[in-house]
């Protein structure tokens, strides 16, 4: 099978997949990461979570993204070979907040990385018994804010010092010799631009209170993508409002950097999925599921808009509530709700799901055998005609 088609209906009067395909639109990716390094105020770093397909950062390295937030020694050794591959020298962000110690040994030792994340005393004494030398080293304190916003997600539950904790150990790290930053995530998908207002002012007191200059200021993730359900204001009017908070909350602005995930490559992919059989109950199977590449649609109900194909031509008409069950033997491989579909829909036909880069493939497992992992590069996406369809807002690489 080729690994580049034009369109999706090109692909599908060529082809009948049978596995779940990902059609990857490297011209969204590319707008994508110009409207991020143009647009925000320091250095920008992505985060290889979302999705480490060799496409995305291939094209992130020619692209000149040139540092990563890694969570993993797996992912290290992937950036750094695919860096070396490119001819590029990158650096990288160990954001993990909890790391086992022959990680971080490793880390440092064998890959070079430079950068750490951490959120409380025992990682610290980890890091020092492993760092023969701190004063080359960015020690990054991730810290929590006292107030709540609007996310998807909120990864503050698991990481994330509390304010009194946050300036103890930014002192530590100060004292122990390491560059000393801080750190935070307002939550993935956070469509309340006013979090990062509310971290950045919480970590000017961090600072102030323990009496250290900051190296940097990491702003995290959590820039959102735009959903049929979930989105918010356009990317500009974040980078705008941190750039004013920085000025506004320090005395002498630390240098930015953010690790967005989902906010940079969520447009940039397409799920092909086939039709594998119909009931006379409405209800339909897909070939990939909740343990495959739609995950995240068990998780959070963020409307994600779709299309149908039959013999490469767009299907339409009435439709109807479908049950929507995934390839395996598991009962719980089910969407939470039903989909709007055509009526006619039938095995054998296709939906292609945009808006499908960031923690789909990524997350996707192979239980009961069925892979979810092919990436195919498709020029044109079919999500542009689907936005005036949907009435959606601008998506962030378009
Ligand atoms: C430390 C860190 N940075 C960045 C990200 C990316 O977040 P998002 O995809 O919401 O932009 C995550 C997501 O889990 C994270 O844990």
């Amino acid at each position: 099978m080729p690994d580049m088609y034009m369109s999706s209906h090109q692909l599908l009067q060529q082809q009948a997949p049978e596995q779940p395909l990902y059609l990857f639109h490297r011209s969204l990716l590319t707008q994508s990461i110009s409207q991020f390094q143009q647009g925000f105020p320091g250095l920008l770093t992505y985060a290889v979570k979302a999705n480490p397909n060799a496409l995305i950062i291939e094209t992130m390295l020619e692209q000149g993204v040139l540092a990563y937030d890694v969570a993993s020694l797996a992912e290290i050794a992937l950036v750094q070979g695919l860096a070396e591959k490119a001819g590029q020298s990158v650096s990288l962000h160990y954001h993990n907040p909890i790391k086992s110690e022959p990680a971080i040994a490793k880390a440092w030792h064998e890959y070079g990385v430079r950068s750490f994340a951490l959120d409380d005393e025992f990682e610290l004494e980890k890091i020092c018994r492993q760092i023969p030398d701190p004063s080359g080293t960015e020690l990054s304190v991730r810290f929590v804010a006292p107030v709540k916003h609007q996310v998807v997600l909120d990864l503050n539950t698991k990481f994330g010092a509390d304010v009194k904790t946050a300036i103890k150990l930014l002192r530590q790290v100060a004292e122990a010799g390491f560059k000393a930053s801080l750190t935070f995530h307002p939550g993935t998908q956070c469509t309340d631009e006013q979090a990062y207002v509310d971290f950045i002012a919480c970590a000017a007191e961090i600072a102030e209170q323990a009496g250290v200059s900051l190296h940097r200021l990491n702003v995290g993730g959590g820039f959102p993508a735009s959903y049929v359900k979930s989105f918010g204001p356009n990317l500009e009017r974040y980078f705008d409002v941190i750039s004013q908070a920085v000025k506004q909350y320090f005395v002498t602005p630390p240098a930015l950097v953010c690790e967005p995930g989902r906010g940079l490559v969520n447009d940039c992919v397409s799920l092909l999925l086939k039709v594998i059989h119909r009931r006379e109950n409405n209800s339909i199977f897909l070939n990939d599921g909740i343990y495959g590449g739609l995950l995240e649609m068990k998780m959070v109900d963020l409307g994600w808009p779709l299309l149908c194909w039959r013999n490469g031509q767009l299907i339409d008409g009435p439709k109807d509530r479908f049950t929507v069950f995934g390839p395996t033997c598991d009962a719980i491989d089910v969407l939470p709700s039903p989909l709007q579909l055509p009526k006619q829909l039938a095995a054998g036909d296709y939906i292609e799901m945009p808006l499908m880069g960031a923690y789909s493939s990524a997350s996707a497992t192979q239980f009961n055998g069925f892979l979810s992992a092919t990436y195919v590069t498709v020029q044109e996406s079919s999500y542009c005609a689907l936005q005036q369809y949907y009435g959606l807002p601008k998506a962030s690489g378009l």
